[in-house]
């Protein structure tokens, strides 16, 4: 992709906006990141915004032919999957449900979050491994795809359409908002650029024949089903799948899944996104 990349770049006239206020609380923050699309694309509800590129009128040309893959969605084995999984008892004759307040109903919405008790942040993967190891199995190794992506699925869909509500309610939970935050507004890679540069200054235009999809929203419709990962014959991927994927776009170094900068970077985003409802899983080009 480079060089054209470059040139269609340049082409688009990117403009580099600067990170928002260094001084705002992650209240303010949030107001300004959910104002801004607002008034960018006010015909697009917040609800919305869990369809990520499919919500926005500069994708309406495409949108049809998402809404006939939606007829069949090519997802559904994953998710019968991820429930037959998550409902299968561990050789001790417990459940995946068993390790979770609720049976894990309703849990998603705050997610990631600093846990004061374990002094972690936790993170549904994260927590999936946890139950497991707690249960004398094995942690599933890939973090990416597969079973796990799968399992993610079934423990989103017991908050599904429940708006995200993540709480910053510790001086840890706000140091690592602030890290997401700075990961998200930081230029990096060959090509220099933020997250925020594709993603808010340039959300809804084109880049290599693809839309830009907002940053409102990331992550409420994942783990997804891509065409693309498809042909790879992994179709299935979490949120920081896609995230190492992002990071090589900008031809930077992708980090592994669950890394603390990715989780802060999630912890970020999900707060970003109060309000937004989940919706797991989705399809994607
Ligand atoms: C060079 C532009 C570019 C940069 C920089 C970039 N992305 Fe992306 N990103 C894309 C493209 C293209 C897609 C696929 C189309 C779409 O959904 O926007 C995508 C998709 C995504 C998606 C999936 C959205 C969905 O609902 O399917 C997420 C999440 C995402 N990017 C996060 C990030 C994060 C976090 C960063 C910074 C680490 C980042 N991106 C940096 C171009 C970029």
């Amino acid at each position: 992709m480079s060089k054209k990349l470059l040139l269609l770049l340049a082409g688009l006239g990117i403009a580099f906006g600067a990170p928002m206020t260094a001084l705002a609380t992650p209240e303010d923050d949030l107001k300004e990141f959910q104002s801004y699309f607002k008034k960018k694309f006010p015909t697009v509800p917040l609800e919305a915004y869990n369809d990520g590129v499919n919500s926005l009128p500069q994708y309406a040309d495409r949108v049809g032919n998402w809404e006939l893959i939606m007829e069949f969605p090519p997802y559904e084995e994953d998710i019968e999957a991820g429930e037959e999984l998550w409902n299968t008892p561990f050789k001790n004759g417990k459940t995946y449900a068993s390790c979770f307040k609720n049976g894990g109903k309703g849990l998603a919405v705050a997610y990631p979050y600093y846990d004061k008790e374990s002094k972690k942040m936790r993170t549904i993967e994260g927590d999936i491994n946890q139950c497991r190891v707690d249960n004398g199995e094995e942690p599933i190794k890939n973090l990416k795809h597969g079973e796990m992506a799968q399992l993610v699925i079934a423990f989103k869909r017991l908050s599904q359409g429940m708006p995200m509500a993540v709480k910053l309610d510790s001086p840890e939970a706000v140091e690592m908002y602030e890290k997401g935050k700075h990961f998200y507004w930081a230029r990096r890679g060959q090509l220099n650029m933020s997250c925020a540069t594709c993603h808010v200054q340039n959300a809804g235009n084109k880049i290599r024949g693809d839309v830009l999809s907002p940053a409102l929203g990331h992550g409420t419709g994942f783990p997804v089903y891509r065409t693309k990962w498809s042909l790879a014959g992994k179709p299935l991927g979490t949120i920081h799948r896609r995230y190492g994927g992002c990071n090589k776009q900008v031809r930077a170094k992708p980090l592994k899944p669950q890394s603390d900068s990715y989780v802060a970077l999630e912890l970020y985003q999900a707060y970003m996104n109060t309000g937004v409802p989940i919706k797991a899983p989705s399809q994607r080009q």
